[in-house]
């Protein structure tokens, strides 16, 4: 079973190296090949993603991703920003459904940014799409017929791709309580009114999912509100970008969110992937080796679930963390003290 660790800039190689402390821990034949990805990619390569790190992503199962984001390389050209090195892997492995759980853990009630009762019912999915809308779309700058500087970006979907993430949540919510929730602007913008389409369309096939649908705004106030009313949300690649950091905070910090970007493509025991903390880079505390890992840990657990096949080693890295929570062991994220390699032991010592 092999996989790519890229680790990336800032804090992203600290995280990444704890969680690869954890995976060598467990009983499985696991090999790493390593590669280089965004800034630091940048300064060695010339280029965020160069076509090395590519190879190596394609020869594995799965991809252990640390962050990128680098304040040195604000002023690059846009497809030479570090950031390109994510969207690259996501667009270039056709890695199109974006799953991002937020759940409360018991012991956290009070880290959490809601009220204890209403953050402790929060135990939902978000179901991100990441290879189309405004990211991906024509995008430049030019000046207006006045003479300003115009810049702009064009949003949209087509069916297929709106299809293939509806399936991905129909699927998820199968799985979970049967609730799927669309979430877009439909009273707005067309690309939202084609997504509610498609996935009425798509309801047709799963008459065991209870679909409903809301527009963005609204749902960020209801994350707010009563997010335990969640149970798998399915959204477009901007929205899901921001309801998924909005719903970190709801579970007390952004350092416990982690994430799996799957595509089509199949692997030996499950799908290809490619897993990551949804934090970023955090050069302010980067190299202060504070940062919590605890979002990689729990990538590195939906790498074995849905790549390897090994749910009973995910589950127990889920565990593991689970208990160090329980036990109080907190980084500075969490308004404690534990360091990045302190919090990466006591995961350890646990499972
Ligand atoms: C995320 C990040 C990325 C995104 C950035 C780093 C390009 O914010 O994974 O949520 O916007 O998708
Ligand atoms: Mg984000």
């Amino acid at each position: 079973m092999k996989i790519a660790v890229f680790a990336g800039d800032g804090i992203g190689q600290e995280v990444t190296a704890q969680a690869l402390r954890v995976l060598e821990a467990l009983p499985l034949p696991l090999s790493f090949l390593t590669g280089d990805v965004g800034g630091m990619a940048y300064k060695k390569h010339g280029h965020p993603l160069p076509p090395e790190t590519l190879t190596v992503a394609r020869e594995c199962d799965a991809i252990l991703f640390g962050a990128v984001g680098d304040p040195d390389c604000d002023n690059l050209a846009r497809d030479l920003r570090p950031e390109q090195a994510i969207l690259g892997l996501r667009s270039a492995m056709g890695l199109f459904a974006n799953l991002r759980p937020a759940k409360m853990f018991p012991g956290l009630e009070g880290a959490s940014a809601l009220r204890p009762e209403v953050a402790s019912a929060i135990d939902l999915l978000i179901v991100r799409e990441l290879n189309g809308d405004v990211y991906f779309g024509e995008k430049g700058m030019r000046t207006t017929d006045a003479g300003l500087r115009e810049g702009y970006d064009i949003m949209s979907y087509d069916e297929s791709e709106v299809r293939r993430i509806a399936i991905a949540g129909f699927e998820a919510a199968q799985k979970r309580r049967g609730m799927l929730c669309s979430v877009d602007k439909a009273n707005v913008l067309e690309t939202s009114q084609l997504w509610r389409d498609v996935v009425i369309e798509t309801a047709a096939g799963f008459p065991d999912v209870k679909l409903t649908h809301m527009l963005v705004d609204n749902a960020a106030m209801q994350l707010v509100r009563n997010p335990g009313q969640f149970d798998v949300v399915v959204t477009g690649n901007l929205f899901g970008d921001i309801l998924s950091d909005q719903a970190s905070m709801c579970v007390g910090s952004i350092g416990l969110l982690a994430s799996a970007s799957l595509g089509e493509r199949k692997t030996a025991h499950g799908t290809f992937g490619l897993y990551e903390p949804i934090h970023g880079s955090a050069p302010d505390i980067a190299g202060k080796g504070i940062a919590n890992p605890l979002a990689t840990i729990l990538s590195a657990a939906e790498l074995l679930r849905h790549s390897l096949g090994q749910e009973e080693q995910a589950a127990r890295v889920e565990q593991a963390v689970a208990k160090v929570l329980a036990d109080g062991i907190f980084g500075a994220d969490l308004g404690g003290d534990a360091d990045t390699a302190t919090i990466g032991d006591a995961v350890l010592a646990r499972l």
